[in-house]
């Protein structure tokens, strides 16, 4: 699919119907780069500013929950000096972003296995992490590190480990049980999936969580995707009917 080219603004949305949650898997960052003959880190530096506003948008129309994968488990394995680019990109827009944050009212959270994060970009995450926690606007969540299976395994050590010691029945382990164990405690499932650049798939992202989502994958690349596509895929699923596996 592809939304470009729509204009679509923020009053033609049915407020009624604003999804709660949107979870982002922005794609598209290094064949952005490649397209113009730059380095990948440039594609990721450009992708940082469509983060900005994409969060606009979403304080604009009242989105509550915003997800941003911006680091994978498997993210790990690429050059050194991409995975460095990227974890100093982080650190600059935390810091440069921290004060905007505070003034929007947004909360920041993070999710995955954050103590693989460098020191200092662990230290600045937290310190951000702390500051806006008292905030009551919009979430946002950075999964950082985040791997869907590994949180899994995660959830499963801690419950193991509760039947374990006896503080919990197996009987008594249900959905909710198994969610409140997640990175996401506390947060709703995503009501919308948006990937950036064609791939159609899920790679690892909220795998317990999106159950019942609605995806959509637009062939955008990551820098390029912008408020009108933003606001045009919004309107999109507001068109979706969504049964839950009802009739
Ligand atoms: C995928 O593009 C994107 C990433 C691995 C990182 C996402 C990071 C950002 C958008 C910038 C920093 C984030 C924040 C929150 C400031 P890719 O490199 O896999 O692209 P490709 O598939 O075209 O190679």
């Amino acid at each position: 699919m592809n939304f470009r080219g729509s204009s679509i603004k923020p009053v033609d949305l049915d407020l009624s119907k604003i999804p709660k949650h949107i979870a982002i898997i922005m794609d598209g960052n290094g064949r952005w780069a490649k397209k113009r003959l730059l380095n990948r880190i440039k594609g990721h530096e450009k992708g940082a500013e469509t983060v900005k506003t994409v969060v606009r948008v979403c304080q604009e129309i009242g989105i509550a929950y915003l997800t941003l994968f911006a680091f994978s488990t498997e993210n790990w394995q690429r050059p050194k000096n991409e995975v460095m680019a990227l974890m100093s990109l982080l650190k600059k827009f935390i810091v440069e972003e921290q004060q905007s944050l505070m003034d929007k009212d947004i909360l920041l959270n993070a999710i995955g296995e954050l103590e693989k994060l460098p020191q200092d970009v662990l230290e600045v995450l937290m310190k951000t992490i702390n500051r806006t926690q008292n905030n009551q606007g919009m979430q946002i969540n950075l999964a950082l590190s985040y791997g869907g299976r590994d949180e899994i395994v995660q959830m499963v050590r801690q419950i193991a480990g509760k039947v374990h010691s006896g503080a919990m029945k197996p009987e008594s382990i249900s959905m909710e049980v198994v969610s409140d164990h997640l990175y996401t405690q506390g947060i709703p499932d995503p009501d919308l999936l948006i990937r950036t650049s064609g791939e159609i798939r899920i790679s690892n992202f909220l795998l317990w969580q999106i159950a019942y989502s609605e995806i959509c994958v637009t062939e955008t690349l990551w820098p390029d995707f912008g408020e009108d596509e933003f606001l045009a895929i919004i309107k999109n699923y507001q068109a979706r009917e969504r049964r839950f596996g009802k009739v």
